[in-house]
């Protein structure tokens, strides 16, 4: 058996301590100490995961990370989801955030289905030794064995005791995560699976919800969609499901609406495209063609007056995200805390 050094952390002005593995980050090893920390992305672009090192020293993952600024930088500000301890150290954090139902385990997956959804997305089904423990909504970092590239994917699933984990990938042009998926990986490739994180998970309190998702962020809408339907009380419960894409090619029908729709006390499936390709999404089942324009204003136009009786869960690219949340919060005046997402950054 083979032991990874570990170093410790501790956070200045608390008694807050934590071990960290070697090679392991300083945001994740929190998160597996059930230490709540302010983060999104995990991937070094949203810049909320921002903290000071104060003694010890850190290897940086990607020291370019466009999470910093030029002043970050400066002041010597870094980043948790980027940094590796390389020896034991303090840290002053930033704000601390309420810690996740699971707390997130690295281990492998297995691929065993590829399923094709639209020209350029399919959901691809790994499998676990172990239960699959995540809340609708979360996300997983996947290492592929091609390269070392790591990258975030939503669940498109609930979790589960078998130790399926599906995600809904949208091909990225050159992307270099997306190429491996799919054009290199086969069924039966093993993959580094480390999750779950993410704080944009189905919240019960509300019964009534919307689910917002653009090009890839639809998996992460499933997965609420699915989650809400799970619930004891899904039968009191309103879901409003809105998928917006370039155009209707981009848009494809959820197989879990059927399911969702005999549990849910009332499912509404929207959709919306903001190209000007000619019409083509009748099988959507949305009974009519799709809202044409961006889906924060399909958002605004179906629910008029009743927008802030319902929480909202958000995942998609940050453009249609900030479009959102600038809508609802700033001119809409819902409370931070009825708006869930993580940026896809
Ligand atoms: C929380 C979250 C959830 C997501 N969920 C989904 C999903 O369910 N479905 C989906 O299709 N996409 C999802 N994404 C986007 C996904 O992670 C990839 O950005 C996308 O697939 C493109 O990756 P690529 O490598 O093919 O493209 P590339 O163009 O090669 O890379 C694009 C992105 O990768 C990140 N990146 C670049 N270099 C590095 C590095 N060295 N280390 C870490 N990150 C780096 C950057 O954020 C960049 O925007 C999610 C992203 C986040 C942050
Ligand atoms: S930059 Fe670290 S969580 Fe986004």
């Amino acid at each position: 058996m083979t032991h990874r050094t570990e170093h410790t952390v501790s956070v200045d002005g608390s008694d807050v301590r934590f071990a960290c593995s070697e090679g392991d980050t300083l945001l994740r090893a929190a998160l597996r100490a059930g230490v709540g920390l302010s983060y999104e992305c995990n991937s070094g672009s949203c810049g909320s995961c921002r903290y000071e090192l104060l003694e010890g020293e850190v290897r940086d993952r990607r020291p370019d990370a466009p999470g910093l600024t030029a002043r970050d930088r400066r002041k010597h500000r870094r980043l948790a989801c980027q940094s590796e301890p390389l020896t034991s150290c303090t840290v002053r954090l930033g704000a601390k955030a309420e810690s996740a139902p699971h707390r997130p385990l690295r281990q492998t997956a297995t691929l065993r289905e590829i399923r094709p959804l639209t020209h350029d997305m399919s959901e691809f089904v790994f499998v676990t030794g172990r239960p699959a423990a995540f809340s609708p909504g979360q996300y997983a970092m996947l290492l592929l064995p091609e390269g070392q590239v790591e990258r975030a994917y939503s669940m498109s699933n609930v979790g589960n005791c078998y130790g399926e984990w599906r995600f809904v990938v949208k091909r990225a042009p050159g992307g270099e995560a997306t190429s491996i998926l799919f054009d290199k990986l086969e069924v039966g490739a093993r993959v580094v699976l480390d999750g779950p994180y993410g704080h944009a998970y189905l919240r019960r309190d509300n019964p009534h919800a919307v689910c917002v998702g653009g090009g890839s962020g639809v998996g992460a809408m499933i997965s609420v969609l699915l989650g809400a339907a799970a619930l004891p009380d899904a039968d009191s419960r309103t879901v409003h499901l809105f998928l917006g894409g370039r155009s209707p090619a981009d848009l494809f029908r959820p197989a879990a609406l059927e399911l969702a729709q005999s549990r849910l006390g009332a499912l509404h499936f929207h959709t919306a495209v903001s190209g000007t390709s000619p019409d083509g999404a009748e099988a959507l089942g949305t009974g009519g063609s799709p809202y044409r324009g961006f889906l924060h204003e399909a958002v605004l136009d179906v629910l008029g007056d009743t927008l802030t009786d319902f929480t909202f869960y958000a995942a998609g690219p940050p453009a249609m995200t900030d479009a959102l949340a600038r809508t609802l919060v700033l001119e809409k005046g819902l409370t931070a805390d009825q708006l869930h997402f993580d940026r896809f950054c």
